[in-house]
Parts: C-alpha cells; sequence; structure tokens
C-alpha cells in the first residue's frame, strides 16, 4: 500500500507567528517522512478580507520559504501556491452549489471575522470554508494537520464529501475522499501573550500578543518581558485561573523538547523573574536556525520560482484528476 496523502495549508497574511508554526507547520515537518505530503500557500484565501496588492505576491513568496526554513523537504513534500491551481476554484463552485447556506452561517470564525467587519463582510468570507474543503477534497488527502482553530472548519469538509458521495457517488464508488483531521494536543492552540484566554493570532492589533518566526533576539525578549504573568511563586500547568502560566510553560515545553512532567518539575519552585530569561533563550535559539535558513531562501528567488513551480505541476496532476471525476459524477458534458 502506499503512503497516505496529507493536505495543509497557511494564508500569506503577513508574518507567521508560533501559533502557526507549533499548531502546523511543525508537525507537517516532524510526519513529512511518513506521508505523501501536498503544502500550499492558499492566497485566494488572503483576499477573503481587505488585502494589500503590493504584498500579496511578496507575502506568498515568504510563506513558501517559511516552509522549507521550518524543514519542509522536497523530497517527501510538494509546495506550492493555491492560486496556480486553478481547480481551487472550480471545485469551490461546484461545492457551492451543494453547500447549504446556513452550514456556513453557523462557522464561529466567520461569526467572529464577519463582527469585526460590519458591512463590509464579503462574499468570500463566507464561502472561505468551501474553498479550503475544495483544497483539501482535491488531493484526496487522509489526513489534515491543522491546530485546533481549524477543526470545525474539518468537521464542514467532511460533511460536503458525505452529501456529495450521497447525492451523487455509491459506496462502491465515492466521488470525494473522508479526510480525518490530524490536531496534536501539545500546541494546538497557542494563547495570546497579552491574554491567557485568547489564541494567539496575527489579526490580533498588539504586536505584543504574538512572537513571530521571524522577530529578532531583542523583539522576543521585549515581547516575553511584557507578556502578561501573575503574582503567583510556583508555576504550575493547567491551573484554571492560571491561562497565562499553562501557555508559557507549554511553549517551553515544546521548544525546549522537555517532556510536561519534567517541566513541571524543574518549574514548582520559579518565579517569573527566572522563568522569563529561560523561556526567552530557548525561544531566540529555537528559532534561529529558521531564520537564517529564511533569509538565504529569500535571497535566491530563482530557486524559490523553480520549487513552485515544480509544485504546481505536480499538484495539478492531482487536483485535474479529481476536478474531472467529479464533473463526471455531476453529469458535465466532458470536453470534446
Ligand atoms: P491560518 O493561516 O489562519 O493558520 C495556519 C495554521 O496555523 C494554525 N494556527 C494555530 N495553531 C495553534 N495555535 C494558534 N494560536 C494558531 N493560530 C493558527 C491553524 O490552525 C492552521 O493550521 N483556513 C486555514 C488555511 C487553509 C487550510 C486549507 C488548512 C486553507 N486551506 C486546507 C488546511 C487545509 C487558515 O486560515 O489557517
Amino acid at each position: 500500500m502506499g503512503k497516505q496523502r496529507i493536505l495543509s495549508g497557511v494564508q500569506p497574511t503577513g508574518n507567521l507567528h508560533l501559533g502557526n508554526y507549533l499548531g502546523a507547520i511543525r508537525n507537517w515537518v516532524e510526519n513529512q517522512q511518513d506521508y505523501d505530503n501536498f503544502f500550499c500557500v492558499v492566497d485566494l484565501h488572503a483576499i477573503t478580507v481587505p488585502h494589500d496588492p503590493k504584498q500579496l505576491a511578496q507575502n506568498t513568496y515568504a510563506i513558501a520559504a517559511l516552509y522549507l526554513a521550518c524543514g519542509i523537504d522536497l523530497e517527501y513534500s510538494t509546495i506550492f501556491v493555491q492560486s496556480h491551481v486553478s481547480a481551487h476554484s472550480e471545485l469551490t463552485w461546484l461545492l457551492n452549489c451543494i453547500t447549504p447556506l446556513n452550514w456556513l452561517e453557523r462557522m464561529t470564525q466567520y461569526k467572529e471575522k464577519a463582527l469585526k467587519q460590519g458591512e463590509n463582510v464579503s462574499v468570500g468570507l463566507l464561502d472561505y470554508p468551501v474553498l479550503m474543503a475544495a483544497d483539501i477534497l482535491l488531493y484526496n488527502a487522509d489526513k489534515v494537520p491543522v491546530g485546533e482553530d481549524q477543526k470545525q472548519h474539518l468537521e464542514l469538509t467532511r460533511d460536503i464529501v458525505i452529501r456529495i458521495n450521497d447525492k451523487f457517488g455509491s459506496k462502491e464508488k465515492p466521488v470525494l475522499k473522508l479526510p480525518e483531521p490530524l490536531i496534536r494536543k501539545e500546541g494546538a492552540r497557542v494563547m495570546s501573550l497579552t491574554d491567557g484566554t485568547k489564541k494567539m493570532s496575527k489579526s490580533d492589533e498588539s504586536e505584543l500578543s504574538r512572537i513571530n518566526l521571524l522577530d529578532p533576539p531583542d523583539v522576543i525578549q521585549k515581547k516575553i518581558k511584557k507578556c502578561k504573568t501573575d503574582p503567583i511563586k510556583g508555576l504550575v500547568f493547567d491551573a484554571p485561573d492560571r491561562p497565562e502560566c499553562n501557555n508559557l510553560l507549554t511553549l517551553y515545553s515544546i521548544l525546549a523538547s522537555k517532556t510536561k512532567s519534567d517541566v513541571a518539575i524543574e518549574a514548582q519552585e520559579m518565579g517569573w523573574g527566572q522563568f522569563k530569561p529561560l523561556l526567552t533563550e530557548t525561544l531566540i535559539e529555537s528559532l534561529k536556525p529558521i531564520q537564517d535558513k529564511y533569509q538565504s531562501i529569500m535571497d535566491d528567488k530563482n530557486y524559490l520560482q523553480t520549487v513552485l513551480k515544480d509544485g504546481q505541476h505536480k499538484a495539478e496532476t492531482v487536483a485535474n484528476e479529481t476536478l474531472l471525476r467529479v464533473k463526471d459524477a455531476l453529469g458535465f458534458l466532458p470536453k470534446f
């Protein structure tokens, strides 16, 4: 039997932060040898909220370079740009026509983002999860490694598959493959540095709320120095009234590759004055190799373009085959 297929992606909206890394990309890297992987820079998703056309292409390069800098290996993985494979838009339309509107209106992320935008909410923002379903389903993905916040979108993707298979396929000949989310326990929900009850997010107005993968050492130091803590001495995981404490210990444990029980012992007598420099040092050290590699990849645009061109060809081959299968099941007249 061949390897199972993985598909995942990140939006090219500004800098990647620790949540994107620990919730998603780090897991892609760790497991990549075991799977046949497709990693997409989802630029069509990036225009569902107002965007700056002067920055979109550069941000797209930057995310592709970060994938490589974080350790995505082209021997096992394909990296491509979503808008380079037109099947994504086309399958989205087909899926739109079988997805009930109220499934989309229920999506938590839509409701939260729509609330922030008031009158300016685009149809694209509402339709965003259908585009995400198309991304996944075109590649017949078995598993989709994401952070906790994408779980509801994965459930919607599964509901769409069940509906389309039920209407247009059969048990013996399903139209689309049913994917599974792959959500790790540790790091699936990295919280904001300024409020441990909110997730770390690109759209938070305060830069102090997140550590970006490309933050230089002095910025990391400043952010950790200023991050929210509590006045209690002795640091512990999982205390319900100490969300910041749990978040910062978890970050330390993952980045220092120490088990939760080892960190619990190490930190039980510590105060913040002792722990913060330790966390700062760990962050700086673990991000440095990524930052160095990122810079050298960004300096070689020809290489990056070759990677994305190869990726496009590989992705198109798989995606176009699925698109044809869906169009055939829906009864479209084939091309002559
Ligand atoms: P995006 O770009 O918002 O986030 C990329 C990945 O980072 C994870 N993530 C987090 N994980 C832990 N803690 C956090 N605070 C945190 N913030 C973000 C996200 O769960 C995600 O895995 N819709 C997706 C992109 C997408 C996609 C896809 C993903 C489009 N098509 C197909 C998988 C498969 C998104 O906006 O992710």
